[in-house]
């Protein structure tokens, strides 16, 4: 008998990981959360009213403006993903780009941000079939998920693959920046105090170093569907 699941996809940043889970949530019909979008949603609201200063997070201020802060996913006709709403606005278009890049990681590791997003993450699981992608997932929002995977890759293949992107968009920069920004986040990302990005217990570690995108969509799919129909 087939039952719905809790899949949490954990890891490194520019892993892959929110395309391999919204493959996944279409494929299975679950709902997919991408968790970074809501750090990234506090971190532009941070910007708009002030809270970011002189290169700075001002995190008192930010902490006391958190319960002005409110956040959903909503479906849109034409899109096929949800859509992250900031106090009702659609801000699908403005939380990556690089100025918010630079400061999410920074905001991210406010212990109070964290609490406010976990806690509704976890609302928003309860019961239901979801594919939820982070930092952060199987250790803290669902340790108890069915199915955790953990992405790895080497630096240098994630700023080779982040490069190519910025490539296509146009961007300037050079590898040798990108690979660095890589290493910055990945350090920040592992080293802070609260939710320490590290693999969960339990989860199954996927380097997908050289795995196409289908290879590694293939193999997550196995994992899913032998915890789905408890093979
Ligand atoms: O996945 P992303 O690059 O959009 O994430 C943006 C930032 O948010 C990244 O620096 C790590 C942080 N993050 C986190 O701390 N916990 C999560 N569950 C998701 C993202």
């Amino acid at each position: 008998m087939s039952k719905k699941i809790t899949i949490a996809i954990d890891g490194y940043s520019s892993t892959g990981k929110s395309t391999v889970a919204k493959q996944l949530a279409q494929k299975l019909n679950y709902i997919y959360v991408d968790t970074g979008a809501m750090y990234r949603a506090v971190t532009l609201y941070a910007l708009q009213h002030g809270f970011i200063a002189e290169g700075k997070v001002v995190r008192d201020k930010l902490i006391t403006a958190l319960s002005n802060i409110q956040l959903d996913f909503q479906h849109e006709e034409d899109k096929p993903v949800a859509q992250i709403y900031l106090n009702g606005r659609n801000v699908e278009g403005l939380i990556r780009s690089l100025e918010v890049s630079g400061f999410v990681s920074e905001v991210a590791a406010i212990s109070e941000v964290r609490k406010k997003l976990v806690e509704q993450q976890q609302k928003m699981g309860n019961g239901k079939g979801i594919v939820m992608d982070g930092r952060d997932i199987g250790t803290v929002v669902f340790p108890d998920a069915e199915l955790k995977i953990f992405m790895t890759a080497s630096a240098e293949e994630r700023a080779t693959r982040r490069f190519k992107e910025l490539q296509e968009k146009g961007d300037s920069a050079t590898y040798e920046e990108v690979l660095h920004n890589v290493q910055h986040r990945d350090h920040i990302d592992t080293t802070r105090k609260d939710s320490p990005l590290r693999k969960a217990e339990g989860a199954i570690e996927i380097d997908n170093s050289a795995l196409t995108l289908s290879g590694q969509f293939n193999t997550i799919y196995q994992l899913a569907m032998d915890r789905i129909v408890g093979r």
